[in-house]
């Protein structure tokens, strides 16, 4: 017998900006993915408001799910899928962020999305904002630095509220809403690059604007929420953050202090706010060492707390130590997120390090925090793919990669941990959000697409396409 619930929520997921395509199809404005540069590794990507003849802008094809969703969604059917993670493309429902009504024919996109997932009986899991701010707001407003952003946000979310009710049940409001905490995060969430041209490790770091905006997405938040939970009772609303799970480097007091405020900065600031319905004191003297003045409106404490989340979900890919040492080595990368190398973990070809154990950690120190329903909304290993002659792609890593997170994701439910679901990342090959790459794959479904921009879209099922399909059919316990 499986421990999982009978109704556990296994799929994919994906984000329109990554995804979608069709950048100026039907209506639809730019965002600021649509803006950036393909990268790698080693050369960051670039945001360039001014498009450049010449220039390949990954996200603007993408793997061009606006016109593939069909046949898609029937490759997710045929894995068994139960629930499909997917983002609404913000610039097709308000081009620029400000119109005062929505665009129908980016409604209807949607509309045919729903369906297609209805009619296989896959419920959708929709991320509202998800990298894909309007440029329109970042020329107008610096993005969310600017207040006005929240009433336009609160017009989006009405709209697709009032036209999905029926439709979807599950709603995050913001993507990796701790993004905001580090300096990175002004970019694809916040938006706060007016102005900006360049490669993106250069885009000037203000810290005071940074939280600022991140408080008008807080406020944003909690009002979308208000508003389903009087208005669309059947709704369960939910937030997502990172979780770049931290251990300290020795047991030298002074590693254990320095991860225990990372710890809060980055992964549970953000969370404690949309779980608890307050500012966390903790942030109060980062606040102040940092010169940082958080301007707060009349109603805003209240609304945070009135504006509260059913569920809470978050992406793991990966983990780090910090040292309060900076002669300690540091790890090659991670998820938006530095820290140090740990021995004992080997690291992803980007220098993400692999820890399925700290799945199981992290999902007890949330539940214990928080005792509300967690769900794993992104996981997975962004690895080279070879495609074989014959169209196959034997990704026995990635089976690996992902059996050891369901292995240790089952440990915790075991523990007691109240796990919705799991949605492993780009279940179907994306563009990569750090670096714009499509080398980076992460997907059960191969999309014949390439770094040059060029490809057919074929789609082809990897080894793990059949290995994820059992292991959903046994709820997990085929792994
Ligand atoms: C998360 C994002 O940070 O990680 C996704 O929510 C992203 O948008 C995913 O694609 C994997 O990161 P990357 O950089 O490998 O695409």
């Amino acid at each position: 017998m499986s421990v999982l619930r009978e109704d556990f929520l296994w799929g994919g997921a994906t984000a329109a900006n990554q995804y979608e395509g069709a950048w100026d199809v039907d209506g639809k404005g730019p965002s600021v993915s649509d803006m950036c540069t393909n990268g790698s590794h080693t050369t960051p990507k670039r945001f360039t408001p001014v498009f450049e003849e010449g220039t390949l802008y990954p996200s603007r094809e993408a793997t061009d799910f606006y016109h593939h969703y069909k046949e898609d969604i029937a490759l997710a059917a045929e894995m068994g899928f139960k629930c499909f993670r997917m983002s609404i493309n913000w610039t097709r429902i308000f081009p620029t962020g400000m119109e005062q009504e929505p665009n129908e024919a980016g409604l209807i996109f949607y509309d045919n999305v729903f369906d297609e997932l209805k009619k296989y009986g896959i419920e959708p899991l929709v991320t509202i904002s998800h990298y894909e701010i309007p440029y329109g707001l970042i020329v107008a407003y610096n993005g969310w630095y600017g207040r006005e952003v929240i009433d336009c946000f609160v017009r989006y979310c009405e709209a697709i509220f009032e036209r999905y009710q029926d439709k979807v049940k599950y709603w995050l409001t913001f993507n990796e809403i701790n993004s905001g905490t580090m300096p990175m995060g002004a970019l694809l969430s916040l938006g706060t690059v007016k102005g900006f041209s360049g490669p993106i490790n250069e885009i000037p770091d203000d810290k005071q604007v940074r939280f600022q905006g991140l408080h008008h997405q807080f406020v944003a938040s909690a009002k979308v929420i208000k508003i389903a939970h009087e208005k669309y009772p059947q709704f369960k609303m939910g937030c997502m953050c990172i979780f770049a799970t931290k251990y300290p480097y020795t047991c030298n007091p002074d590693d254990v202090l320095k991860c225990q405020a990372e710890m809060r900065h980055m992964n549970w600031f953000t969370s404690d706010v949309h779980v608890r319905g307050e500012y966390p004191t903790y942030m109060n003297r980062f606040f102040a060492e940092n010169d940082i003045t958080i301007v707060k409106e009349p109603g805003d404490d209240e609304i945070l707390k009135e504006g509260t989340v059913d569920f809470y979900t978050f992406s793991y890919y990966m983990s780090n130590c910090e040292s309060a040492d900076p002669n300690t080595a540091q790890a090659e990368g991670g998820n938006l997120v530095g820290g140090c190398k740990n021995p004992y973990l080997k690291a992803s070809d980007w220098g993400w390090q692999i820890d399925p154990k700290g799945l199981r950690y992290t999902l007890n120190e949330l539940y214990d925090r928080y005792q509300i329903p967690l769900m794993v909304v992104e996981n997975g290993l962004g690895a080279y793919d070879k495609l074989e002659e014959d169209g196959s792609v034997h990704d026995s890593y990635r089976i690996d990669y992902l059996k050891q997170h369901i292995e240790q994701m089952i440990e915790a439910v075991k523990d007691g941990v109240d796990l919705m679901g799991y949605t492993p990342w780009g279940w179907i090959d994306v563009v990569s959000a750090s670096t714009g790459e499509m080398a980076k794959r992460y997907g059960f479904v191969y999309v014949d697409k390439y770094d040059d921009g060029t490809g057919d879209l074929g789609r082809r099922r990897k080894d793990s396409f059949y290995w994820y399909k059992k292991v959903i059919e046994s709820n997990g316990e085929e792994l």
